[in-house]
């Protein structure tokens, strides 16, 4: 496990509702290239990275096939949730790979060292590890319009991708008969885990211990225009330092 190859699954078949009317928002451009590009790239670029399985909108598996050829990647299908697509690209993953990364696509300016950093932890015995980033404001729980109470900021962090973890464990997180995550017929509705938005929280709520290494602020996720707009700047910045 020391040094094997890390395989990647990188679920990128959402629709991007928060992004506003237009293509799935893996397709979406960014300098002229659909974000997906982007990511993929950015996974290439770190050299631990084995294998790589991207779940892509269902309706355009072949586009991004197409597109993703020189990155050397499978492509499957997604689902109607992000735990769906995570699944559907971990039961397509070569069965003999022992440590996974979940990298959101949206998450497309990932640094590699970002990458680095949780695959060193992993081969270092931990179980699961997320990166995080200090949260910059106060967060606070409401009940309608109603402040009910205020989280110590102090004690916060916002979690990103990718996030590692030990394969078996994924694979039970996720309801995946462990030993035959390779098993498509595994792949069952009714198998479905607690709903989480993120793979470690599925891991927590196995009662197994998650990591954390630092993050980095271009690895934010594209969610809102705004950020397409900053994931622009970013590339120039990176542009203009080469
Ligand atoms: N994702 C996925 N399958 C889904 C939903 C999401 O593979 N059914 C992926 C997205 O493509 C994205 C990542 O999960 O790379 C994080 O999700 P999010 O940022 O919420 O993307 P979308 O679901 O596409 O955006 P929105 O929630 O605004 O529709
Ligand atoms: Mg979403």
């Amino acid at each position: 496990v020391t040094t094997a190859p890390v395989g990647v699954l990188v679920p990128a078949a959402g629709l991007g509702v928060r992004l506003g009317a237009g293509a799935p928002k893996a397709l979406r451009e960014l300098a002229g290239e659909p974000l997906l590009a982007h990511a993929v790239r950015g996974l290439r670029a770190a050299s631990s990275v084995g294998p790589v399985v991207v779940a892509a909108p269902a309706a355009d598996v072949e586009p991004v096939r197409a597109l993703l050829a020189p990155y050397d990647v499978a492509v499957v299908a997604g689902g109607r949730e992000r735990q769906d697509s995570v699944r559907a690209a971990l039961a397509a993953l070569d069965p003999a790979v022992e440590l996974v990364l979940v990298h959101d696509a949206a998450r497309c300016l990932t640094p590699a060292g970002v990458v680095e950093a949780v695959v060193d932890r992993l081969r270092a015995g931990a179980e699961a590890v997320v990166p995080v980033l200090p949260v910059a404001d106060t967060v606070k729980q409401v009940d309608g319009d109603r402040v009910v109470g205020t989280l110590e900021r102090a004690s916060l962090r916002a979690v990103q991708t990718p996030q590692g973890f030990r394969r078996d464990l994924l694979a039970r997180a996720h309801g995946l008969p462990v030993g035959h995550p390779h098993d498509a017929a595994a792949v069952l509705p009714g198998a479905a885990p607690p709903a989480a938005t993120d793979d470690a929280g599925l891991v927590e709520a196995l009662g197994v211990a998650v990591t954390t290494v630092a993050g980095h602020e271009e690895a934010f996720k594209v969610t809102r225009p705004l950020d397409l707009l900053l994931a622009e700047a970013v590339l120039e910045g990176r542009r203009r330092a080469r």
